[in-house]
Order: C-alpha cells, then sequence, then structure tokens
C-alpha cells in the first residue's frame, strides 16, 4: 500500500519513522520542512505541500496538534481530502474530540474518501519502540484494511466502534492521565511539607498500588526537575479543554478536571506549555 504522513512532530515523526522501517512506501509532508527531509535522508519522498503528499497514497494519517488545525489541513477548501483518491482511507490519529471527529469522518465520506479516528495512547519513547496503543473508531472492514499500517507503529488495537469512538476514548484516557500528575505532584509536595525526603517519595509511592503507572517515569523527572518534553503540557491543555467540551455536549458535570484545566492553564502562562506536562509538579510547588 502507499502511505502518506502529515504531521511529524514528536509522535508523527517517530510513528512515519516505523512506517518507513516496515517497507511501506512512504509519502511525507510537515508544515515546517526539517523533519521531512530527515524522513527523505531515512528513504521517504518529501512532499512539498499536503495535497501533493497524498495525490497517490492508499492509505493517509495524520497526527496534527488540535482540531482546528486538522480542519484547516485536511478540511478547508485547500485541504488534502479534496486532492485524495476516491475510496482512500484518512486515519487521523491527532487527539481530538467525538464530536469533530464524527464531523471530519462525515465531511469526508461527503468526497469520496474513508475515515478511521485513531488516536494513540503512549508517548515519546512508545512511538520509537513502536508500542503505541491505537483507539480505534470506524468501519470494521476499513480498520481490517490498514491493522498491518497499525501494527507497525503500535502493540495494541483497540477498536471501541463506529466513527468517534476513537476520539471518545481518547478523551477518557487523557482525563484519567491530566489528573493522575496533578493528584501525583500534589501528594509529593504534601509528602516534602511533612518531612519526608523527596527521592524517599519518589522511589516510595510510585511502587504501591495506589498511583497510575506512568507516575514512575515522571518521578524521575520530578527528581532531576527536568521535564524534557515527552508530552507538551500545552497539549495537555488543549485535551482538558476538548474533554471539557465533550463532557458539557454529553451533560456529565466534570469537577476535578475542571480544576485541573485551570492548573495546566497556569502553568502554561507561566512559560511551561512546551515542557512535559509532569512539569505541573514545577508549577505547583513553585
Ligand atoms: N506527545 C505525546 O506524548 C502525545 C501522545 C498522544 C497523543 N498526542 C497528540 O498527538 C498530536 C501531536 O502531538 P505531538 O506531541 O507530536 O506535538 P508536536 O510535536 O507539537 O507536533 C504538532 C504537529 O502539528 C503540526 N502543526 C501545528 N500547527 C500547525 C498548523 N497551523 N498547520 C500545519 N501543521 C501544524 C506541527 O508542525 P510544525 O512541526 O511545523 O510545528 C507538528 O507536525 C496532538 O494532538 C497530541 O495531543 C501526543
Amino acid at each position: 500500500m502507499k502511505t502518506a504522513f502529515i504531521g511529524l512532530g514528536i509522535m508523527g515523526s517517530r510513528m512515519a519513522a516505523n512506517l518507513l522501517k516496515s517497507g511501506a512506501g512512504l509519502t511525507v509532508f510537515n508544515r515546517s520542512p526539517g523533519p521531512a527531509q530527515e524522513l527523505e535522508r531515512l528513504g521517504a519522498r518529501a512532499a512539498a505541500s499536503c495535497t501533493d503528499a497524498v495525490r497517490d497514497a492508499d492509505v493517509v494519517f495524520t497526527m496534527l496538534s488540535t482540531p482546528d488545525v486538522v480542519r484547516d489541513v485536511a478540511l478547508s477548501e485547500s485541504g488534502f481530502v479534496s486532492a485524495m483518491k476516491a475510496g482512500a482511507i484518512w486515519v487521523d490519529c491527532s487527539t481530538v474530540d467525538p464530536s469533530f471527529s464524527r464531523w471530519a469522518g462525515q465531511t469526508a465520506r461527503d468526497r469520496g474518501v474513508r475515515f478511521v479516528d485513531a488516536p494513540v495512547s503512549g508517548t515519546k519513547p512508545n512511538a520509537e519502540r513502536g508500542d503505541l496503543v491505537f483507539l480505534v473508531g470506524g468501519d470494521a472492514g476499513d480498520v481490517r484494511e490498514i491493522e498491518p499500517l497499525l501494527n507497525v507503529m503500535g502493540g495494541k488495537i483497540i477498536h471501541a466502534g463506529e466513527t468517534g469512538r476513537g476520539a471518545g476514548l481518547k478523551m477518557l484516557v487523557n482525563a484519567l492521565l491530566a489528573q493522575a500528575m496533578v493528584v501525583f505532584s500534589e501528594t509529593v509536595l504534601l509528602g516534602e511539607k511533612l518531612g519526608f525526603d523527596r527521592n524517599f517519595l519518589l522511589d516510595t509511592l510510585p511502587n504501591t498500588h495506589v498511583v497510575a503507572p506512568f507516575t514512575k517515569a515522571k518521578a524521575e523527572m520530578i527528581r532531576k526537575d527536568e521535564y524534557e518534553v515527552n508530552f507538551p503540557l500545552e497539549w495537555m491543555l488543549k485535551d482538558l479543554r476538548l474533554v471539557e467540551r465533550t463532557a458539557s455536549e454529553a451533560g456529565q458535570p466534570l469537577y476535578l478536571a475542571r480544576l485541573a484545566r485551570e492548573l495546566y492553564a497556569g502553568a502554561d502562562e507561566s512559560g511551561l506549555g512546551r515542557e512535559d506536562f509532569a512539569a505541573i509538579y514545577r508549577y505547583l510547588r513553585d
């Protein structure tokens, strides 16, 4: 299958590199040219525009920052969907809200293109190792067709149902992730105020049954007070806003997620947006 990959940031560049290693014919495009040139050196074709990238592709992947960016790049007048082959599949891996995904899917179908929402759970090292978890929504036949490609970028595929279900599941995963990071940070800070050594807390708490497993890796960032970006804090804030929008559409109040969003917004305003979201610890501490 001929594939195209648009959006070569922290995640997309690594996912595309794995597609390439698997032997898939790959054309890439990114707004800023550096990451596409890097993949060109590894054997991809770097396209001059996103419409040029998709013209011959059977499957087009996107890994872009926000729903607005996905809409502009894919579905605006100059967007790439209109340049895709009839019947080709667009797989959107970006984290967007389910309403947006359903709209994008319908708009793509109206233009003769199939659509699968396939956001991912996992971060930079998982993208690099090819063991992401794909949270997938869409037609079962379409999902089967793209499964071999997802398998080279991920270790697990969860088909959650119709279009928008992958995005919906991703909202739940990131609601948990964002709040767990605040809870862990706040608890470590309390422990320090109670006189416990910070390293003792960072060694002990992640090995109890009560914390989320991902905090082990984040504890090392807190230990060094260095938050080299895996998942940018600004995108966690974006995701909490999408979670709130989704919850409001569903009529489900989210009290703690709203508080978490306010904290991440403060951290973003204080200049931590391009640090890893574990930097919420530094924000709460300072
Ligand atoms: N990092 C993670 O751990 C992680 C995990 C799961 C899901 N996600 C989700 O995956 C998506 C990408 O995240 P990332 O961490 O890879 O972010 P990133 O490194 O900031 O990459 C964002 C990508 O979007 C492109 N982009 C941004 N604004 C654009 C615009 N106006 N027009 C065209 N392209 C634009 C960027 O192009 P430039 O390079 O030109 O800026 C880049 O390719 C986000 O939805 C994020 O929430 C991230």
